[in-house]
């Protein structure tokens, strides 16, 4: 039986370097915040409680940490005087928990839940601490892992305390940390602030752990995955590092990119096998592409649920509530929001589609439009099926065509349309013959006093 599991995900630094006003940790890799991420992590781990270490007059970063772990998952650091003093911030929050706690990071999205998994297993096995370890391309302003003769970590020194020597290991820390919650905060109650920075650091309990008879093992993970976003070139680099996971996972499920490196996913896009993507899509939150679909170039989807053997774009866009049964195929320049779209309707081109319910094999004209916002409030739009909205039909919301109906071309549809009528509301064409020949006539006469 594996031991009970807490979380702590330490998120109540300033992110200054961000430059700004939303706080760092809301920043969005993947379309998700970056402390949801960790978040996340920790719920695939099933860790119970999951705690947010927050700084103080942070509301939008405890908004957000309530809605994902409850009100019970928030603790407050404050004034913040270092990681050991975070983590030490969460114990009230702990409450009776016993067994083993992760130590996670608000700002680090792309640690993976397996290998956190690897570190608790080591603790299983061999008991003490277990850190996670990187090699580190560049180990500036790193934690240095200082190992003993038998692969163990003797301890931690940072940066600012490293001598010559110890700064030259590549081995670095990343600051996830797993330990027994019982040790961790007897070795917290002996971390002291003397040290470069005057901060309280977690990283201490390492060497304190030795002198206590605690070791503490190293599990070592690929430097991309512990990546920590304190720039917007960090963050830059952690969404790049998020798309390239992502299009490797797509490829390996079976879904054809043509150009993998134009397509952008975001954290929950689900796309079956045999889905085809056409080069430079994006998808926003909440996508999900049923097989047999392809999604063609330049088109934008978010919030939306594609069919089977649907096709869309090029040059489409979905937006939220957007929901296309099988085989709908979606043309250029059509945008499609909360609406419900039956098995076969086709939008060929040019068309908004918002707030609607459109029925099977419905057939919607370039031009057409639902006319859904008052400037107040949003309507609905019914479509039958079968039914044929003629090119640059207007349909004022609310209003409902029955099943196998026509809408005229160029007509605005305010009334509701009886199944299998066709509705014409458009002015009636006059003629003026010759009109044209004799305006042309008079027009190619000089003008008289007038400019040049
Ligand atoms: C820390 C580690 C270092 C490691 C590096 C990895 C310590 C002492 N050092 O250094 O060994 O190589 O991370 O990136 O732990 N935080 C709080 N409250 C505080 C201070 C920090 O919540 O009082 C949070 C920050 O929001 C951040 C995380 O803890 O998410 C790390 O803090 P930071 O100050 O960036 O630590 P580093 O100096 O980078
Ligand atoms: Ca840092």
């Amino acid at each position: 039986m594996t031991r009970p599991r807490a979380a702590i995900i330490l998120a109540a630094g300033q992110g200054t370097r961000m430059k700004s006003a939303l706080p760092k940790v809301l920043h969005p890799v993947g379309g998700r915040p970056l402390l949801l991420w960790a978040a996340d992590v920790a719920e695939r781990l099933a860790c119970a409680p999951r705690i947010a270490v927050i700084g103080a007059n942070s509301p939008r970063v405890e908004a957000a940490a309530r809605a994902a772990l409850g009100a019970e998952g928030v603790a407050v650091q404050d004034p913040p005087r270092g990681t050991a003093d975070a983590v030490k911030a969460a114990g009230a929050a702990l409450g009776a928990f016993e067994g083993d706690i992760a130590i996670l990071y608000g700002d680090a999205p792309l640690i993976r839940a397996e290998t956190v998994e690897r570190m608790f297993a080591v603790r299983a096995e061999r008991g003490g601490l277990v850190v996670l370890g990187f090699s580190a391309a560049d180990p500036t302003g790193y934690g240095r892992l200082i190992l003993d003769d038998e692969g163990r970590v003797a301890r931690i020194v940072e940066e600012k305390d490293a001598t010559a020597e110890e700064r030259a290991t590549r081995l670095c820390n990343s600051g996830v940390l797993v330990a027994d919650r019982g040790m961790l905060f007897q070795l917290l109650s002996m971390v002291s602030d003397a040290n470069a920075k005057m901060e309280f650091y977690l990283t201490d309990v390492v060497g304190l752990g030795r002198s206590a008879g605690f070791f503490t093992h190293v599990v070592e993970a690929e430097e991309a995955e512990v990546l920590g976003v304190n720039s917007r070139a960090e963050l830059a680099e952690a969404e790049a590092a998020f798309q390239a996971r992502a299009r490797a996972a797509a490829l390996e499920a079976g879904v054809t990119l043509i150009d993998p490196n134009t397509v952008y996913f975001s954290h929950d896009t689900q796309i079956e096998p045999d889905v085809t993507i056409e080069p430079n899509v994006v998808f926003g939150p909440g996508v999900s592409v049923r097989g047999g679909a392809r999604i063609r170039a330049f088109s934008h989807i978010e919030g939306a649920e594609i069919g089977p053997e649907s096709e869309i774009g090029p040059f489409a866009r979905l937006r939220p509530g957007a929901r296309l049964a099988r085989k709908v195929k979606i043309g250029n320049f059509v945008e499609v929001k909360k609406s419900n779209l039956g098995e076969g309707v086709k939008a060929s081109h040019l068309a908004y589609i918002g707030d609607a319910d459109v029925g099977a094999r419905a057939n919607i004209g370039a031009g057409a439009i639902t006319c859904n916002y008052d400037g107040f409030d949003k309507h609905r739009t019914t479509i039958g099926a079968d039914v044929f909205i003629g090119s640059d039909t207007a349909l004022v919301a609310p209003v409902t065509i029955g099943d196998g109906a026509y809408t005229a071309a160029g007509s605005v549809i305010t009334k509701d349309v009886a199944p299998d009528a066709l509705a014409v509301a458009r002015g009636k064409q006059s003629e003026l013959s010759g009109w044209a020949e004799k305006f042309r006539a008079a027009k190619s006469k000089p003008a008289k006093g007038g400019p040049e």
